[in-house]
């Protein structure tokens, strides 16, 4: 059967999108009672926007969507980085996937553990110091510091703050306009010159770098062809692990806003297994907003669920919204983490990081790692420090990406324990 999908009507929506943030697909699934429907964005381009387990599932079929064409400029320009991996498709994807996931064993997955929390344990020596202390912007610091560490980059004490900042300008400008988009703009420049330095060195010998380290890993990789990739691409994949590493900051403030916020919760979680934590874990990346959606274009004219999709199609994927979709996720604008406890596993309901599979498709391959440093954060605020929540405005925003508490969690009273 074919069908006409809703239209959101309009010759660019984009001004509603902004508007609306992570709820324009939602609230337009909401008003259509469909989870598909047809709009106009980013300049005017026909998009189907669509949401969903089964969405999910042919959203990540590669015979059926591409990412070439797919990114905009302004997210290329700032979050992404030219020529990254989320730009490419079939072997050459592949092959360069298997380099991310080459460096998430869990030898290493327990170094970047370490590494954190022995920055983290550090930090909060200096936090006890002060009369208050912002915790997403102390988190950036750590995570900038363990990123580096972690994947070989030198960093010199002297440069944290620089380069924490620039690191946190990259995922904070990509949905904006103005001066905060050009600080991303500028920061993405300044860290690939830095980066494609190191990386010379590493080549002609300079440098000598851990060779399990992404640093090393990725200067030395060999293409499908043989080839070394050019100093540019290679920072911009190193800068597509220490990037996102930063980045679980935003992820570190809500489990601690979910810890003061969510009745019961911190109770439930002293002395628990680690199951527990990873619940509470898994709760905080599903309720709250980080990534909207993910895009793709059609790779060729075919018919699903009634609409005829076109090649060259641009298909957004509702993150938020499917983590959020009332037939895979009971009650699920509240914060159950329990609802975890005997799931059956699906690679295309839980979708904070992308869904499908990580070898072959687009997944995200820091799933693991980001899943490990909540944890272990949820652990260091719970047992390892004691602190005091002042008044201050803990909301977040629907429409600010990525959202983040307005006030980006003040804790003082920090003691060690
Ligand atoms: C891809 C989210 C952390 C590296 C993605 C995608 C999402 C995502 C939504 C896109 C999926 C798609 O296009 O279908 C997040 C969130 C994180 C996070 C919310 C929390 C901070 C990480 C970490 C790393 C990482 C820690 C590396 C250490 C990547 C890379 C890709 C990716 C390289 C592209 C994969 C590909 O195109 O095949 N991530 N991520 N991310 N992520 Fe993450």
């Amino acid at each position: 059967y074919r069908e006409q999908i809703p239209i959101d009507k309009g010759f660019d929506n984009s001004l509603a999108m902004m508007r609306e943030g992570y709820l324009y697909i939602t609230n337009r699934r909401k008003r259509f009672g469909r989870d598909m429907f047809e709009t106009r964005l980013l300049g005017g381009q026909k998009a189907i926007c669509i949401a969903g387990d089964e969405a999910v599932k042919m959203f990540y079929d590669e015979s059926k969507i591409m990412r070439k064409g797919a990114a905009p400029k302004r997210v290329k320009q700032t979050l992404f980085g030219e020529k990254a991996i989320q730009t490419m498709d079939d072997a050459s994807h592949k092959h360069r996937k298997q380099l991310f996931m080459s460096l998430m064993t869990d030898k290493r997955l327990e170094d970047v553990v370490d590494i954190f929390k022995k920055e983290w344990a550090a930090a909060v020596e200096v936090w006890e110091s002060k009369n208050e202390v912002i915790l997403y912007n102390e988190a950036i610091k750590v995570l900038a510091v363990t990123a580096c560490n972690w994947a070989g980059v030198p960093l010199d004490k002297d440069d944290v703050d620089l380069r924490a900042s620039q690191l946190e300008a990259l995922f904070d400008s990509a949905a904006a306009v103005g001066p905060r988009h050009w600080k991303g703009r500028h920061a993405r420049n300044a860290l690939e010159l830095w980066l494609q330095q190191l990386i010379e060195d590493v080549r002609n010998g300079n440098l000598k770098v851990p060779e399990e380290t992404a640093l090393h890993q990725m200067a030395l990789y060999r293409d499908s062809n043989g080839e070394h990739l050019n100093t540019h691409v290679t920072a911009v994949e190193v800068l597509n692990i220490i990037r996102p590493i930063v980045a679980i900051a935003v992820y570190i403030v809500f489990v601690a806003l979910a810890l003061f916020e969510k009745a019961g919760e911190k109770e439930k979680l002293s002395n628990a297994e680690d199951d527990v934590y990873e619940m509470f874990v898994q709760e905080v990346r599903r309720y709250y907003p980080f990534f909207p959606f993910a895009a793709g274009r059609a790779r060729e004219d075919f018919l699903w669920k009634g609409h005829d999709f076109k090649k060259g199609n641009l298909v957004l994927l509702d993150i938020y919204g499917t983590n959020h979709h009332p037939n895979l996720w009971e009650n699920p604008d509240q914060f159950i983490p329990e609802r975890f406890k005997e799931r059956q596993e699906s690679p295309y309901d839980l979708v904070p990081q992308g869904g499908g599979d990580y070898y072959t498709g687009h997944r995200c391959p820091g799933e693991w790692l980001t899943v490990e440093i909540m944890k272990s954060s949820l652990d260091l605020l719970i047992n390892r420090m004691d602190y005091h929540v002042p008044k201050q405005d803990l909301s977040y925003s629907m429409m600010r990406m990525p959202s983040l508490p307005k006030s980006r969690f003040v804790m003082n009273q920090v003691k060690k324990i």
